[in-house]
Formats: C-alpha cells, sequence, structure tokens
C-alpha cells in the first residue's frame, strides 16, 4: 500500500505519523539527532544545511515546546524560519487552510511544520501539495487531533536510548489519558518498531481506547500492579481539552490512583527514568517530588527535542548528515 510519507524509493518525503515508518528511518533520524547532538557539544552553533530554505510554523493550537524547539532547530540549520500567527492571519477571516497554504508556497515555502486540533489536516496538506505536483514542499506533522505527534514520539525514542542504550531489553509504561493522546499513539509505534518486548499502558477504562490492546499492549488499571518492575515510565498529560463529559470522578481521586508519585516509583526498577512530554499538571498526573527528582528526564526530552527535529528537517528539505 502507498504510504504517503515516503517517496518513490522509500525515503521520507513528508513525517505525518510513526505508524507505517520502517525501522530503518526512525534509526536514520535517532542516528542524525546523535550526530546534532554532537556537534552541539564542539560549541558548533549553526550547520548551513538548510541556508536558503524557508520553514513555515503553522500553530493553529497552542505549544510552548514543540513551536520554540523547531524554531530553533531550523534556525540552527541556517533556514529563514516564519511563525505565522495564527490569530492575525487571514484564517481568522475565513480562508481556508488549503488556500492559506497555496499562499505560502507562493511565497518560496520548502517545509511546513503543522499543529492542528483536526485529526489529518497535515494529511490533506500532505495529499494537496502532491495534487498540485509539489514534491519539493514537505510537510512535518507537529501533533494533529488524537492521531500522531511523531516528533515527539522519536525525541522521546531518543531519550530512551540515550539512557538505556537497547530497546530489546526493555519494559515500558505509559501511564494516564491514553484515550486522548496523540502522543502515546506515537510512542506505542515506535516502541513498537524499534523491538521494545513489553509495552504497558496504565489507566482507567475511561482513558483508554476501546481494544486498545490490539496495538500490541498489555493493559493495567492498577498503577501499582503495571509500574512493577519496569525500566521506563512515560507519564500522559489529562487532555481535559479533548474531554467530553465526566470521564473521571475528580483532579484529586485521580492523583491518588494514576498520579505518580515516590512510594509508587519505588515499585519501577531502580534506576527506571520518568518521562513526560510537558506539559505537566503537577499534583494531578505527577508529584513535583517525581517531577523533580534524579530519576525524571524530563528536560534533557526538551533538548533532545531540538537535534530530533533538526535532523528530520535536515533528512526531508536538507543535505542530510550534519556538519564537518
Ligand atoms: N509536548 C508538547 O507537544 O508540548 P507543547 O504542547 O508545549 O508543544
Amino acid at each position: 500500500m502507498h504510504n504517503p510519507q515516503l517517496n518513490k524509493n522509500g525515503e521520507l518525503a513528508h513525517l505525518l505519523s510513526i505508524e507505517g515508518l520502517p525501522k530503518g528511518i526512525l534509526t536514520q533520524i535517532l542516528d542524525t539527532a546523535a550526530s546534532f547532538m554532537e556537534v552541539s557539544a564542539r560549541d558548533v552553533k549553526k550547520v548551513p544545511l538548510l541556508r536558503g530554505k524557508s520553514v513555515f510554523n503553522l500553530f493553529f493550537e497552542n505549544s510552548t515546546r514543540t513551536r520554540t524547539t523547531f524554531e530553533i532547530a531550523a534556525k540552527r540549520l541556517s533556514a529563514d524560519v516564519i511563525n505565522l500567527d495564527i490569530n492575525k492571519s487571514s484564517t481568522a477571516k475565513g480562508e481556508t487552510l488549503l488556500d492559506t497554504i497555496d499562499n505560502l508556497v507562493a511565497m518560496h515555502a520548502n517545509l511546513f511544520v503543522v499543529r492542528h486540533a483536526s485529526s489529518g489536516a497535515p494529511f490533506l496538506i500532505t495529499e494537496h501539495l502532491r495534487r498540485i505536483g509539489r514534491d519539493d514542499v514537505h510537510v512535518v506533522n507537529a501533533g494533529d487531533g488524537r492521531h500522531a505527534h511523531p516528533t515527539q514520539g522519536l525525541l522521546d525514542m531518543y531519550t530512551i536510548r540515550h539512557y538505556k542504550k537497547d530497546f530489546t531489553q526493555l519494559t515500558v509504561a505509559i501511564v494516564g489519558d491514553v484515550l486522548h493522546s496523540r502522543v502515546a499513539r506515537s510512542q506505542i509505534h515506535a516502541l513498537t518498531t524499534l523491538g521494545v518486548p513489553e509495552i504497558r499502558v496504565i489507566a482507567p477504562k475511561t482513558l483508554l481506547p476501546t481494544a486498545v490492546e490490539r496495538l500490541g499492549v498489555r493493559v493495567f488499571h492498577d498503577m501499582k500492579e503495571g509500574l512493577r518492575g519496569v525500566d521506563v515510565v512515560m507519564m500522559l498529560r489529562l487532555q481535559s481539552e479533548r474531554m467530553e463529559g465526566a470521564l473521571l470522578p475528580s483532579s484529586q481521586e485521580y492523583f491518588k490512583a494514576f498520579g505518580l508519585s515516590p512510594d509508587k516509583l519505588a515499585l519501577a526498577k531502580p534506576d527506571a527514568i520518568v518521562m513526560h512530554p510537558g506539559p505537566m499538571n503537577r499534583g494531578v498526573e505527577i508529584d513535583s517530588a517525581v517531577a523533580d527528582s534524579g530519576q525524571a528526564v524530563i528536560l534533557p526530552q526538551v533538548t533532545f527535542g531540538i537535534a530530533v527535529r533538526m535532523a528530520v528537517m535536515d533528512i526531508l528539505a536538507g543535505t542530510q548528515g550534519a556538519a564537518e
């Protein structure tokens, strides 16, 4: 079946989802990111791999980490970066998404970074670019609805590989609001493709998609059972903005049952790492005593995100590979 993310040579042309991407491409992105981390460790601030290219950040939903790290990453690759202010753009006057894209393509856009509340919006743009014959313009999904957040999934994989080295020896737990989480979906696909033998999801029944087991995960409704012996704990934010009706009794009761506190974390392996994509709700899904502890790698995740986003943009639109 045709994968809209790959060109006819099987190379990455757009990054829309981790689902369906071969292990070789995930590894290529992680290895390229590692080379950018080395460049950065040598205090090299910029590389010329996207010089003369224009990256448009189109964020139709709020963001702190993703938008900013894409901007930093594009600037480090020497691209011109345009952050479209959606609230002040002609979207507010009724211009359609695809008319906006046509106008930005006419301004010589080379790469769109798109966050949208509607699942499938980045795919829609990709199909439009194909129809108008603009294979030279690339799309990166920066989070669409409940569907996917592939660069978050990839930076999470980079973080796990950095601290744990070998995916094939790990037990990983994903905890919280899986139902509404594009991050969880991207994580599960990435962990599966990279060979993690045991992926657990821990959540109340109301926050799990139906038939989630079909994704190849083990389901737990009890934190204490689910966390026993895990190497990696990946916490999720409660996505209250996507909840319809009361799926939870109260945030205090949620914290008691599913919040990561030091006593619950003590059931994981002693060297387990704790991750969170942010933004965190302290005292709801995670205790500050855990979030600020030596086991938390939440801020390194953000730093690795710059290198991972550099890697994705370089592979799509630049001269693949780090600076000499
Ligand atoms: N993790 C994440 O996507 O954070 P932002 O919403 O701040 O971009």
